[in-house]
């Protein structure tokens, strides 16, 4: 037996907490954030909304929508007044590491709590990281302007559409929890130690960072470009798999159906009409990549994931593909905090055991 077959290998089926905050049906499809259906949470609440309901459940102080507008506002002028110490920090590295830097380098703020300090300053720093890249000066943030709209104006620097910012909140609410994922367990075990939420946010971001977690949908994106042409989906999508490659956006280890974030992210897509809502080769190498996967992998349920969509859909706002990995992380940031906080209050340290296979002394 090697380690990697044991079957804990992978904790499948294995329950780290019992949770408020959101439910996982793998088999129906469906995913539940504190109380709503994803699909609904995304068609009638904006980010501070759901936000608002994740503390709310996680058993911080109740709050309302516009009472996390506020906070998360303040905290975006709080992280914006912190750049100039904190952007030295990420010199020569990647967006995606030099996020990781940043958002290791918050901190408590005075008089702003630190799981709306966790989650604001993460636009204010994504932002930050992409227009350093290509020479511009960070954007202020605009404390009139809700989450998802301030976010794509401090990235470019000017005032989004009212469709484009309704699809980044459409995004960042559908994102926003997702059950015992990787990056919420990792969360989950820093809280436990009771560490600051600073130190749990920084965690769970290096854990989401990964190819097989929040790091797929700019390889989504350089998978479309690489295939090229309708001719080519077959050749490409066929020799991946025979080389014994993962496409991207595609199988999850909890849906064993459509992942049915997949299908909000695409309405949202389609929401912004125009040339953006023609998804023309992306929906063909879709249909054929399920098609042969069904093939390659008999049994094994592999369908489209919210990272194919998640992949258009930042694309369509123009959002740069190595900036998604960090726009990720400003969504799941509120599912980070909140079970940061609802873990802490059960007081109980995570420490599983592990079963040794290694030689015993002579
Ligand atoms: N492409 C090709 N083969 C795949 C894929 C894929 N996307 N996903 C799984 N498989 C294969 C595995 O190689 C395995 O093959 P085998 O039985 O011949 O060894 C089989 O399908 C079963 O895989 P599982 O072990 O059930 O998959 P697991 O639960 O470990 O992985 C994961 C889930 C990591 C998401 C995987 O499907 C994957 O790597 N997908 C591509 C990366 C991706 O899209 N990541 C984003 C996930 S969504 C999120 O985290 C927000």
């Amino acid at each position: 037996m090697t380690i990697h077959q044991t079957s804990t290998a992978g904790l499948d089926g294995v329950s780290a907490a019992v949770t408020m905050l959101s439910h996982v049906d793998g088999e129906a499809g469906e995913l539940i954030i504190a109380g709503s259906r994803v699909d609904d949470l995304a068609a009638t609440t904006s980010f501070e909304g759901v936000v608002a309901r994740l503390w709310s459940a996680a058993g911080a102080a109740t709050l309302d929508e516009a009472e996390v507008r506020v906070k998360l506002a303040e905290a975006r002028l709080h992280a914006f007044r912190r750049l100039a110490a904190i952007l030295p920090a990420t010199d020569g590295l990647s967006i995606v590491d030099g996020f990781r830097a940043a958002v290791a380098a918050i901190g408590p703020q005075d008089g702003i709590a630190p799981e709306a300090m966790s989650v604001g300053a993460m636009p204010v720093l994504a932002a930050a990281l992409v227009r350093r890249a290509a020479g511009q000066a960070a954007v202020a943030p605009d404390a009139s302007l809700g989450h998802a709209a301030d976010t794509l104006k401090m990235l470019r620097g000017e005032a989004a559409t009212g469709a484009e910012a309704k699809a980044l909140d459409a995004y960042l609410v559908t994102v926003s929890d997702h059950g015992m994922n990787a990056s919420t367990f990792a969360a989950r075990v820093v809280a436990s130690t009771q560490a600051d939420l600073f130190m749990v946010v920084t965690a769970a971001y290096c854990a989401l960072s990964g190819p097989l977690h929040g790091g797929a949908p700019g390889p989504v994106l350089d998978m479309l470009d690489a295939i090229g042409t309708s001719a080519d989906i077959a050749p490409w999508v066929d020799a991946a798999l025979a080389r014994g490659d993962r496409l991207m956006g595609f199988g999850h280890r909890i849906y064993k159906v459509r992942d049915p974030r997949a299908d909000v992210l695409k309405r949202a897509v389609d929401a912004l009409g125009g040339d953006k809502a023609d998804l023309g080769l992306t929906a063909e190498v879709e249909a054929y990549a399920r098609e042969a996967l069904a093939k390659a992998k008999p049994g094994r349920r592999l369908d489209t994931n919210v990272e194919f969509y998640t992949a258009i859909l930042l694309d369509a706002l123009k959002i740069p593909r190595n900036a998604f990995t960090p726009i990720f992380a400003a969504g799941r940031s509120a599912g980070w905090t909140a079970h940061a906080i609802e873990q802490q209050r059960t007081g109980r340290l995570l420490r599983p055991t592990s079963v040794y296979a290694g030689p015993m002394p002579a």
